[in-house]
């Protein structure tokens, strides 16, 4: 069953979003010491972003204890505003007490194929360094933060790619002809294990691709957040009523 969360406007659920964050932040880091995040790109994440890194939200994170790794990343250098890094950075991660060794960006100054390949030994090292066997065995992160575009991408899974399909390697590199851009990704493969994904979706031009990902048929190619299904853990889609106005 597909757990949807409408609000009234972008900014209850942004709200929501950042009170989601601070619980599992919480119960990850009282079980096992970490949490571990993977953070959405784009612009609909960055209110979320704006209040985590402003009071009360803020100080309710033990952000040393915090991991952060990214959905995607786009084929520019990390000081580039376009950066998915360097747009976390600027709006909550320069503001948040987390050591910089718990930044894990990707590489996108490399060539696409030595940035995805990087990235996944960034995070095979990193999984299989936890304390936690069970940890190491699941490799999973805690949290998975997701948008979705107006053609039903989602991190930078597009349509008619391959990485849509990909369930061994966990970073993929591909060119996106809509965008005439190189982008890195990381694939079902990897987002699929997630203890949690949370799809954020705001906004009235995203309505006509949410209904079809939520309630079209299943057709990930055309529509790949579809391929977006945590194998044991939770999907929660927060979507605004702008976004929700065609269901
Ligand atoms: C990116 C994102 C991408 C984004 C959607 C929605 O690098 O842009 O990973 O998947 O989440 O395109 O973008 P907006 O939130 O800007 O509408």
């Amino acid at each position: 069953m597909t757990n949807v969360q409408i609000f009234p406007d972008a900014d209850q659920l942004a709200k929501a979003a950042a009170e989601q964050f601070i619980t599992l932040a919480k119960e990850a880091i009282e079980a096992r010491g970490v949490f571990t995040v993977a953070l959405a790109g784009g612009t609909t994440p960055q209110k979320l972003y704006q209040l985590l890194a402003s009071e009360p939200y803020r100080d309710q994170v033990d952000w040393p204890r915090v991991q952060v790794f990214w959905g995607d990343e786009r084929c520019v250098p990390p000081d580039d505003p376009q950066n998915n890094f360097h747009k976390a950075w600027k709006i909550l991660l320069k503001h948040v007490p987390i050591p910089e060794e718990n930044l894990h960006r990707i590489p996108a100054e490399l060539t696409p194929e030595q940035a995805a390949e990087k990235y996944e030994e960034i995070l095979l090292k990193f999984f299989s360094s936890l304390p936690d066997q069970v940890e190491r065995q699941n490799a999973r992160f805690d949290l998975v933060l997701l948008g979705m575009g107006d053609d039903g991408h989602t991190a930078s899974l597009f349509p008619g790619t391959a990485p849509i399909r990909e369930m061994t390697r966990w970073v993929r590199a591909l060119y996106v002809d809509r965008l005439a851009a190189w982008r890195i990704t990381l694939t079902p493969a990897i987002l699929n294990r997630a203890a949690k994904i949370i799809f954020l979706v705001s906004g009235q031009a995203k309505s006509w691709a949410l209904q079809k990902v939520l309630y079209g048929s299943y057709h990930p190619d055309s529509f790949p957040a579809q391929i977006i299904k945590p194998l044991s853990g939770d999907l929660i889609w927060m979507v605004d009523e702008e976004a929700a106005k065609l269901f």
